[in-house]
């Protein structure tokens, strides 16, 4: 196994994709993870250097629907329209004196999972059943033993028996077209589509889809939890996330009710404080591991000899943790740091999404959905420990080894009320989409 610490070496590294190949731990993750056939392993093992392959079609056929553009802004207006519903149940809770209590992670994770998934699957999803998401819970929580393990049923049997039910659940779903409603996304239907022309059997296709599951959830849900802790725990975050928020809404003011009107475009281009906020939630609490196998040797920038069928990893926080690239208070959360900066860290220092060929092509949908999560509840909400205690960031020990951001180890009780801004007056929101396709995800990379 080799150790990639070294920020021109990781540049290399991610310039020799197939040399040093992610669709091999893909592939493997398929059939142990996902417990796909070995028909499927074949069809995804074959040809890995054509530009026909699986994995390089995949990626010319399926990820245009996760960049900027109509597809991806359908897909984020369903996860915001979704979010911007589950917060005025929230807000007619909070009618009366007494605060709402909420486990915050608890809370935060469950809308979250049913505003991606219903972006994502549209509105025949059958995730939103209350034993799905529970099943969801328990694959999640075993996918890094699946993983590794030889029998997956011994090692991880509740994992396998969760993951079956979600195989079931998403088969009946593709059978009965759930995917071509016009509701759903364009990217589960591209994922369809690619599977059947790929010759993928149509059950590995929901096994499949499972695998995307946990991509669409494992790093969403802790983010927008750290995001909503950073903002609510540091009252000059909350301060400067609120005023920048508050800049994008209309009031139209009527003594017995008042309309709060928020257009999505102005958390997508006008609050780079919460954008900032959030790449600095990426960098501060990554976990990632980018792990890649060697498919032939490879003298890595001309001097280090990677054998064939050995393992790489590029560890995440080794990078986020550098004084050299990050200053010296690179351990301390600092919400303004992904501002634009004179002098900017090279592009392969920052692991959020990862990098290279297998950039996340997710990240502009999770940005838009997680950061306008937090903007939402800037402006709607206060949110203070229960009974007024203090804020305590939760460890992350026992958080499962397979995603970027670790989810907290404990919850935070939390009481809501309505933010002063709008307490006391009867009020609704409305959330408009102006349609731009503008990417928030673009300011990161302008930031580095
Ligand atoms: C805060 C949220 C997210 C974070 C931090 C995150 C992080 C990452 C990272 C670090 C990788 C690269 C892994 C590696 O190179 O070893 C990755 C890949 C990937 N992510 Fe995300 N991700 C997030 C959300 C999403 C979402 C919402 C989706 C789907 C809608 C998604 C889909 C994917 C896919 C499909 C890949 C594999 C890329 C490929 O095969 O080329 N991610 N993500």
């Amino acid at each position: 196994m080799y150790v990639i610490n070294s920020t021109s070496l990781i540049q290399a590294a991610q310039r020799q994709d197939m040399a040093i190949s992610f669709w091999k731990v893909i592939t493997r993750a398929a059939s142990k993870v996902a417990g796909g056939s070995s028909v499927s392993a074949e069809i995804l093992s074959a040809d890995m250097e054509s530009p026909d392959c699986y994995f390089a079609a995949f990626q010319k056929h399926v990820h245009p629907t996760s960049m900027p553009g109509p597809h991806l802004d359908a897909m984020s207006r369903t996860a915001v329209q979704l979010i911007a519903a589950a917060f005025d149940k929230l807000q007619a809770k909070c009618s009366g004196p007494p605060a709402v209590v909420l486990d915050l992670f608890g809370w935060s994770k469950n809308e979250m999972y049913l505003a991606a998934t219903g972006a994502v699957y549209g509105p025949q999803s059958p995730l939103d059943d209350p034993s799905f998401q529970q099943a969801y819970e328990r694959f999640e929580s075993g996918v890094v033993a699946l993983l590794m393990g030889v029998f997956p049923n011994l090692v991880s049997p509740e994992s396998v028996q969760a993951r079956e039910q979600l195989v079931k659940a998403l088969g009946q779903y593709f059978r009965s077209g759930g995917h071509n409603d016009p509701g759903a996304s364009e990217l589960v239907r591209r994922r369809f589509q690619h599977n059947s022309d790929s010759h993928i059997p149509p059950d590995d296709t929901a096994r499949f889809e499972v695998g995307h599951l946990v991509a669409i959830l494992n790093n969403t849900r802790p983010a927008t939890f750290w995001l909503l802790f950073h903002m609510y725990s540091d009252p000059a975050v909350l301060d400067d996330i609120r005023h920048e928020v508050w800049k994008g809404v209309v009031t139209t003011s009527r003594e017995e009710h008042r309309k709060y009107t928020l257009d999505l475009d102005h958390i997508k281009t006008s609050c780079p404080i919460l954008l900032s906020t959030f790449h600095e939630v990426l960098r501060f609490h990554n976990v990632g591991v980018s792990g890649r196998i060697v498919t032939r040797d490879h003298l890595l920038d001309g001097r280090y000899l990677l054998k064939k069928g050995s393992t790489v990893i590029i560890p995440g926080p080794v990078q986020h943790s550098d004084a050299t690239i990050w200053g010296p208070t690179v351990g301390v959360f600092n919400h303004k740091r992904f501002l634009k900066q004179e002098k900017r860290p090279s592009p392969a220092a920052f692991r959020g999404f990862g990098g290279g060929s297998t950039l996340c092509p997710g990240r502009h949908f999770a940005t838009t959905e997680i950061t306008a999560f937090a903007a939402l509840m800037a402006v709607r909400f206060n949110v203070r420990p229960k009974g007024g205690g203090v804020w305590m960031a939760p460890t992350t020990k026992r958080a499962p080894k397979v995603a970027a951001v670790p989810r907290p180890d404990g919850d935070i009780e939390v009481e809501v009320r309505l933010s002063e801004g709008v307490g006391g007056v009867s009020h609704e929101w409305e959330i408009v989409f102006s349609g731009s396709d503008k990417s928030v995800e673009g300011s990161a990379e302008d930031a580095m």
